[in-house]
C-alpha cells in the first residue's frame, strides 16, 4: 500500500475504498496481487470477497427476508449488527411486507435497548416497532406461531392527533384521548431478546402481538398512582407501579415523539401506542392463562394455547 493510505468507509453501503496501490498477501505474506484503489466489502455479502461486488444493495431486503422467516434455533443474524440507518431500513422493509400482504399499521410499541456493544458504558435508548392489525389478539395466543413469546404489562394510549413533531411532556394530554391496560407480546426473531439497538430495531423491536382492555377516557385516568399486576393461572407473579415506565407513563408518549421525528416517522391520529413495560418479560407457555390488571384502568386476559 502507498505510504499514506486512506480508507473511506461508505456509511450507506458499508464498502471500504482504499487509496493507492494495495498488496494482497496470503497468511505467509506472499504477494497474491496488487490492486489500485480497491473497494472492499464491509457488509459481508459479497460473493467476491474481499472485493465489494455490489451485493450490499441487497442487504436490506435480504435481512428483512431472513428475519421474517426466522424460526427457533435458526439464528441467521447472530453477528448481524447493521448500522443504524440499515437497521431502520430493514424495519421499514418488514413493515412493507406486512402492508403488501394486506395488513394495516395500527400503531407502535415502545421498547428499550443498549446503544452499542462497543461502548465502554452503554446507555439505554428508546426504540420502537410497528404494530399491525394482524398482531391484535382477542383472548388467546397460539404459542407455536412464535419463537419465544414473552408478555409485558403496559399502558396503551390512543392517539387523538397526528404526531409529526416533538411533543413537550406538558402537551401529551392534547395528543391522547384514551388509555387502556395492555399485554404486549414480543418475540425476537433471534430467539432471545436483542439488547443492542441496531439488532432490535431491525427486528421491529420484537413486536409480535398485543391485546388491550376497554378504553378509558383520558380525563378519568390517573396513571401515576396505579400499579400493574401480572397473573398466571390466577397467581400473581409480578407487580410494579406504573411509574416503572420511564418514571411516568405519560412521558413515554413525549419521548416517543422525539424518536419518531429522529426516524422521519409520523403517527396518525387513531394510532395506538404501547408504552414500554412496567414489568419483566414473562415467557408464555401453552396451557396457561395470563392476565394483566391495572386497577382503576382495566384487566386483560390471554389464554396461551
Ligand atoms: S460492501 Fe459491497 S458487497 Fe459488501
Amino acid at each position: 500500500m502507498s505510504e499514506n493510505p486512506q480508507a473511506f468507509v461508505n456509511p450507506a453501503s458499508g464498502s471500504i475504498r482504499l487509496t493507492g496501490e494495495v498488496n494482497f498477501v496470503d497468511a505467509e505474506g506472499n504477494l497474491i496481487e496488487s490492486i489500485e484503489s480497491p473497494k472492499l466489502c464491509g457488509c459481508g455479502l459479497s460473493k467476491d470477497k474481499p472485493r465489494c461486488d455490489g451485493s450490499h444493495k441487497e442487504y436490506v431486503k435480504l435481512f428483512a427476508d431472513v428475519l421474517r422467516n426466522a424460526r427457533e434455533l435458526v439464528k441467521p443474524c447472530m453477528a448481524f449488527s447493521p448500522m443504524a440507518k440499515k437497521a431502520r431500513d430493514i424495519r421499514e422493509n418488514e413493515l412493507a411486507y406486512r402492508l403488501e400482504a394486506g395488513e394495516t399499521m395500527v400503531g407502535v410499541k415502545v421498547g428499550g435497548a443498549l446503544d452499542s456493544p462497543n461502548s465502554a458504558e452503554p446507555t439505554s435508548v428508546m426504540i420502537f416497532g410497528y404494530l399491525t392489525n394482524a398482531m391484535q389478539l382477542t383472548d388467546s395466543i397460539k404459542t407455536a406461531n412464535y419463537i419465544y413469546p414473552r408478555a409485558e404489562a403496559e399502558v396503551v394510549f390512543k392517539i387523538s392527533k397526528e404526531i409529526s413533531a416533538e411533543i413537550h411532556p406538558s402537551e401529551v394530554l392534547d395528543y391522547v384521548s384514551h388509555v387502556a391496560a395492555g399485554i404486549e407480546v414480543f418475540d425476537y426473531r433471534y430467539g432471545q431478546a436483542q439488547i443492542y439497538a441496531e439488532d432490535a430495531i431491525a427486528d421491529n423491536a420484537g413486536a409480535a402481538a398485543f391485546v388491550h382492555s376497554h378504553w378509558v377516557a383520558v380525563h378519568e385516568a390517573n396513571l401515576e398512582n396505579l400499579t400493574a399486576q401480572v397473573f398466571a393461572n390466577e397467581t400473581e407473579l409480578e407487580t410494579a407501579p406504573l411509574t416503572a415506565i420511564r418514571g411516568n407513563p405519560w412521558l413515554a408518549v413525549a419521548l416517543l415523539s422525539k424518536v419518531l421525528v429522529e426516524n422521519g416517522a409520523k403517527l396518525p391520529a387513531g394510532s395506538i401506542v404501547f408504552s414500554g413495560s412496567a414489568t419483566k418479560g414473562l415467557h408464555l407457555a401453552a396451557g396457561n392463562n395470563y392476565a394483566v390488571e391495572i386497577k382503576g384502568l382495566g384487566r386483560v386476559e390471554l389464554k396461551a394455547i
